[in-house]
């Protein structure tokens, strides 16, 4: 099969280019998807990169293939993997995790089925893909983390990324104001998706902005606890996406506060990726990915 792999993670991007690998195989308790779309996330280039924690997270893969997002069609079923059959449309996403050894940017990837979830028919193979990683992020964040209800408020920072586009998305359709930063260059498309409020982060700082917020999501993990607290409403949480010092500080100061303070490490559910494609159907959420990137073009300077 054909796919974007590096030698071996911890590389860089520099090294993953097409490459032609041994088709895998289904095992026990696994199907191979034959993958009709893939997306790649900020998280993805981190593990290329060995960064931001990624070394203890991942098992040392090699060869790496990147990406953990898809969305395509089963074609081998391996013994005892129930409920799903040749041909079916499946989505969903690798687990951030050292079991995880295949990658999402192949022809041809290795799954558990409780990472998948059916596509529907209307759903494209383009959208679909885009759901798991950033989808989930969001819907598991505010939901499970922030505990967040229908009137509440919430402040997205970084609502103009791959996560955050889903979460100003997500947290509209649950019912909440939205209070969003973004770079200026941005703001009218963050305000497009359906955040009541818009500011730059460059010209206004975090505690700043006009609270009290009965949740925070850091989309962007640029901020600490301790310099937002103090537009936190009582009982509200703050939720970061990557396990730092700043979390563990943040944990111990809000032992003495009203606040609860979160990291979220997303995690495969079928219901949630189930809801998630149901939202993009209806139109309430709309999936920013740029399309069209192919095999051949992926690494320019390879295919000259
Ligand atoms: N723990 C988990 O399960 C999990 C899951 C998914 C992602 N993540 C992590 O979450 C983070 C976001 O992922 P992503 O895919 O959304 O990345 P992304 O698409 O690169 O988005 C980054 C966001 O941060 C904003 N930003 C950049 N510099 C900023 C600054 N100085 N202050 C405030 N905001 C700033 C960007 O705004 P502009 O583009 O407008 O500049 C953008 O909105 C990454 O660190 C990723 O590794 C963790």
């Amino acid at each position: 099969m054909k796919a974007f792999a590096a030698e071996q993670v911890g590389l860089g991007l520099d090294s993953a280019r097409v490459r032609e690998l041994p088709d895998p195989t289904a095992g026990a308790g696994q199907v191979r998807v034959r993958v009709a779309a893939a997306s790649l996330n900020a998280a993805d280039l981190k593990v290329l990169e060995w960064r931001d924690g990624a070394s203890f997270i991942h098992g040392k893969a090699s060869p790496y293939v990147v990406g953990y997002d898809f969305s395509g069609v089963i074609d081998q079923v391996g013994s005892g993997a129930a409920g799903l059959r040749m041909g079916d449309s499946v989505f969903g996403f690798l687990p951030y995790a050292s079991k995880t050894k295949s990658g999402s940017l192949a022809e041809l990837v290795l799954a558990d089925p409780s990472w998948l979830a059916s596509k529907p028919d209307a759903l494209s193979h383009e959208h679909a893909a885009t759901i798991g990683t950033a989808g989930l992020t969001a819907l598991q964040g505010l939901r499970d983390k922030l505990r967040m209800r229908a009137g509440q408020k919430v402040l997205v920072h970084g609502g103009s990324g791959g996560v955050g586009t889903f979460v100003v998305q997500v947290a509209k359709k649950l019912g909440l104001t939205v209070v969003a930063t973004a770079s200026a260059a941005k703001l009218d498309a963050v305000r497009a998706l359906g955040a009541d409020h818009v500011f730059d982060y460059r010209t206004t700082a975090v505690a700043a902005l006009p609270g009290p917020f009965d949740g925070f999501f850091d989309a962007a993990v640029k901020s600490s606890y301790s310099e937002c607290k103090g537009i936190l409403s009582s009982g509200a949480g703050y939720l970061t996406l990557l396990p730092t010092l700043s979390l563990v500080t943040g944990k111990l100061r809000s032992l003495l506060s009203p606040h609860h303070v979160e990291f979220l490490g997303v995690t495969a559910v079928r219901s949630d990726l189930e809801q998630l494609a149901a939202w993009v159907l209806e139109g309430a959420v709309h999936p920013q990915q740029g399309t069209g990137f192919r095999f051949e073009n992926a690494h320019p300077q390879e295919n000259q």
